[in-house]
């Protein structure tokens, strides 16, 4: 137990982690350059904001969420998602009075109770993007662009975007009844989740993995042809908005969400070579819910990415940028007061942003070359008695093998010319 993490959980090791922060660049720039601003939320929140937020009924009220009582007696939920959490604090802190419409992000863990499998975990990371507070297709088209420029920008290709419409409280009570009308006389043959979903959550019913249930659910009526006026122009025109900017994209009929508060807009960006868990992306329009968490009636959109599967498509196309951890110098003292002065050395030059490392455990000057080496070190100092003596260390070029006497006093400014020197070569 001791030595294991829970089960659906993951290490994000060195020979990983600059792999995240590479990504995690690369959203920030995104982001910065569509003008969507930065939001950290806390990673848990009380419990009655997901009931709400995101349906009872669905899976992930239902089944997965980590829910537990403090010691004060409050029910708290590790966020399986961020939007409800960013909807709350969006009304809780009025960010309504100054950003309209207000263009948020984060990147943060994600925590859901689910079966853990390639490209799912229980703990998982999310980039996620809400635009709060328009109305207009235009900031659905800008929405989803984003997320395929993200994509694009990883160099990923293969994916498709899939678009639907999952109406609104107008249209959708009608498509309701004709789906249940279709379903009256299959409902003893339906799975069981099925058959609670029929009553409860009809539309979940076109969303069943069960073979049985998609077999039965052939020839189901479809929300996109129960769309009313406002619902039908606005996903024409979100349509037209990808035609302009040649966006490829697939209406994809059955496309609902595991998550009730969708309106209007619905869509996911898959990788297929990713297998069962290839959603890279979700998201769409929910317009009903910042009213139903106890705001003024407000229209937003946003997506999230699931970073984790991200990787897994990055890593099949050979798209991982390489390891740079190299550093400037490798500090090689021999005995123990040059340790001293190897110490003071590599204090200054880390105070004047130079990289700079040292040995620890009084290995021999050969053991040091090879750890300068791993550190792929540009120059290695070495400290020897002689060197001790007189002020200096012997500055070598790992590249060149070219060495040099330089004063301990010079041994930073040496470093800056050189990389001056290097950048007029
Ligand atoms: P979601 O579809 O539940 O939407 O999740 C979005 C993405 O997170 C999925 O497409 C997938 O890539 C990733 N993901 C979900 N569950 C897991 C898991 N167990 N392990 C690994 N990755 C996972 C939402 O979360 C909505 N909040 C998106 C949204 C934002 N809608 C509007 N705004």
């Amino acid at each position: 137990m001791l030595t294991t993490g829970p089960r659906g959980t993951k290490d994000i090791l060195p020979d990983i982690s600059y792999s995240w922060r590479y990504i995690e660049n690369i959203i920030h720039e995104l982001c910065q350059q569509a003008a969507y601003q930065e939001i950290r939320t806390p990673i848990f929140e009380h419990t009655e904001l997901f009931l709400r937020g995101i349906g009872e009924t669905t899976d992930i009220v239902e089944k997965e969420m980590y829910t537990f009582t403090d010691l004060g007696q409050r029910s708290l939920t590790l966020r399986p998602e961020n939007t409800a959490a960013v909807v709350r604090s969006y009304l809780e802190n009025k960010l309504y009075a100054t950003l309209n419409p207000a263009k948020l992000y984060y990147i943060g863990p994600m925590f859901r109770y689910d079966r853990p499998q390639a490209g799912r975990y229980r703990q998982f990371h999310q980039f996620g993007v809400e635009a709060i507070g328009a109305k207009d297709p235009s900031i659905d088209a800008e929405i989803i662009s984003l997320a395929i420029q993200f994509f694009q920008r990883l160099g990923l290709n293969d994916l498709t975007l899939q678009i639907n419409s999952v109406g609104c409280p107008v249209c959708r009570p009608i498509y309701r009844e004709k789906l249940q009308a279709f379903f009256k006389d299959k409902l003893p043959s339906l799975c069981k989740d099925c058959q609670s979903r029929y009553e409860r959550n009809p539309m979940r019913l076109l969303d069943c993995k069960n073979e049985k249930c998609q077999e039965l659910s052939q020839g189901a009526p479809h929300i996109i042809d129960c769309l009313c006026e406002e619902c039908n122009d606005h996903f024409e025109k979100l349509q037209g908005f990808f035609k302009a900017a040649n966006i490829d994209f697939i209406i994809n009929k059955r496309l609902v969400r595991g998550l009730d508060y969708y309106t209007k807009t619905a869509f996911e960006i898959e990788y297929k070579p990713l297998g069962a868990q290839s959603a890279v992306c979700g998201g769409g329009r929910y317009d009903g819910l910042i009213e139903q968490c106890g705001g003024q009636a407000t229209p937003a959109i946003g997506f999230a990415i699931g970073l984790e599967r991200t990787f897994l498509a990055l890593e099949k196309q050979n798209l991982l940028p390489p390891k740079d951890d190299s550093i400037k110098i490798f500090i090689a003292p021999i005995g123990e007061k040059a340790k001293e002065v190897a110490f003071r050395l590599v204090y200054e030059l880390r105070s004047a942003h130079i990289s700079a490392e040292t040995d620890y455990l009084d290995r021999s000057i050969k053991a040091q070359m090879k750890s300068a080496n791993r550190y792929q070190a540009e120059y290695v100092a070495i400290i020897g008695e002689d060197e001790l003596l007189n002020n200096q260390v012997m500055l070598k070029n790992m590249k060149t093998s070219e060495q040099e006497l330089v004063s301990i006093d010079d041994l930073k400014n040496k470093l800056v010319d050189k990389a001056g020197e290097k950048k007029n070569d």
